[in-house]
């Protein structure tokens, strides 16, 4: 029998606590009804939550669980590193061998340098550009991700017209809209961001159109500015190199972060030599950046990326789910399409304005111990298996009969209409 005593209890000690209970991207809030909000523990592709619940994980921890949670050789590193120290007064050898290992994999780039957060390196990204010849302008993918800093969080509070005074937005795909958006920067222009793929939340994900990656090439060179692929969420999970290999388009910059420690806290702005000296000239840098177990994770999630087929059997298994799912659907006669990568599917039903399917399916899938999200990209990882995939659609074929007998009385879901209201 399920139970949600411990998650509601922590939830009312965190009201009393915690600004809101909660805050960010990982607040439950904006999950079906049900959805824990506090978790005990994970392993490979399972999450316990406090009740002692256990889901097969299809959110990864929004990202950064790439090989499964605590896989065992990136765990041996951690140890044997913590035995030795973490933050010390200077970095230690791992912080050079990390550069190395990723400028031999990552085809455009020279350099790296580390941080924590993915907004840390899209916050650099963003400087860099600047710095490169002193113009301001940053052209930005309307509805694009690329961090919760002032110039690109989502939400209006705390954030002053002054702080995006310089970014100018174009819709994704769009060459003649970047076309359109270079001109508006008049002779100012510092950058342009990009995502890997059209992966905002609520929408259907859509492919880079490789006209649009070579539009944002040629008029980075004509206008002499800095072409940035934002790879935090993408990273690793299209390419073993940055996503943009894929089209053959190379940008001057790319961001990493999520997966690169898998799990432990790192994250990654790489450039080339265009870009090398307005990098160099940043002061940038955090009291926890140049921490040597994180950084022993990367090595060593790295070495485990160029040596086996991890993306491979994540395809594979990404296949499985994405058909399995769409043909459930169909024959229950809801169909639903999993657009973008399969490593990185969002699921949304065909006829689903308002979201109340997704949100009413998600919930009964969570309640029989699946998790998955309605409104967000989710992730494979390398640790899920075929068999993880029928035990997954085993349970999503009872969460769709579930939905057929509930159907009439489905109501939108509170987190939607609070962000409709918006
Ligand atoms: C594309 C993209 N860029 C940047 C970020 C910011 O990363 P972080 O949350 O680690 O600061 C995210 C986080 O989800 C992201 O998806």
């Amino acid at each position: 029998m399920r139970s949600s005593a411990e998650d509601r209890a922590l939830r009312e000690r965190a009201e009393k606590v915690i600004p809101g209970g909660m805050y960010g991207h990982l607040s439950a809030r904006m999950m079906p009804e049900g959805f824990p909000q506090f978790f005990a523990g994970g392993k490979g592709t399972r999450l316990t939550d406090v009740d002692g619940n256990i889901y097969i994980d299809f959110m990864c921890a929004y990202g950064p669980n790439l090989l499964g949670y605590r896989d065992p050789q990136v765990e041996a590193a951690v140890a044997a590193q913590l035995a030795l120290g973490d933050t010390l007064t200077g970095p230690g050898p791992a912080m050079v061998e990390l550069a190395e290992a990723m400028v031999s994999m990552v085809s455009h780039a020279d350099w790296a340098m580390f941080c924590k957060n993915g907004g840390d390196a899209t916050m650099m990204a963003l400087m860099t550009a600047r710095a490169y010849r002193g113009k301001r302008k940053v052209l930005v993918a309307r509805n694009a991700y690329h961090g919760a800093m002032p110039w690109n969080t989502p939400k209006p509070a705390g954030v002053l017209a002054e702080d995006r005074a310089h970014v100018i937005y174009y819709d994704y795909n769009d060459a003649q809209a970047l076309e359109d958006a270079v001109k508006q920067a008049d002779g100012d222009l510092a950058g342009i961001f990009a995502s890997p793929f059209r992966h905002d939340t609520f929408a259907r994900q859509a492919p880079v159109d490789p006209e649009y990656a070579r539009a944002a090439r040629r008029l980075a060179d004509d206008y002499d500015a800095l072409l940035i692929v934002d790879d935090v969420r993408a990273g690793l999970r299209v390419a073993r190199d940055c996503s943009w290999s894929e089209v053959g388009v190379q940008p001057d910059l790319s961001s990493w972060g999520k997966v690169l420690g898998n799990g432990q806290p790192i994250s990654a702005l790489m450039g080339n030599d265009r870009a090398r000296e307005a990098s160099a000239k940043l002061y940038v840098t955090g009291s926890f950046w140049y921490s040597a177990v994180p950084m022993v994770a990367a090595l060593e999630t790295l070495r485990i990326v160029r040596e086996t087929d991890y993306l491979e059997r994540m395809q594979h298994v990404g296949t499985l789910f994405r058909d399995g799912l769409q043909a459930q659907s169909a024959a229950a006669g809801m169909p639903l399409t999993l657009t973008g990568p399969v490593t990185m599917p969002i699921l949304m039903f065909d006829e689903d304005p308002d979201f109340r399917l997704g949100y009413a399916f998600c919930r009964e899938a969570m309640l029989r111990g699946i998790y998955l999200s309605p409104f967000h990209n989710m992730f494979m990882n390398a640790a899920m298996t075929p068999a993880d995939i029928a035990e997954v659609l085993s349970a999503t074929a009872d969460s769709f009969e579930a939905l057929k007998t509930n159907r009439d009385s489905i109501t939108p879901a509170p987190a939607v209409l609070a962000l409709m209201g918006d």
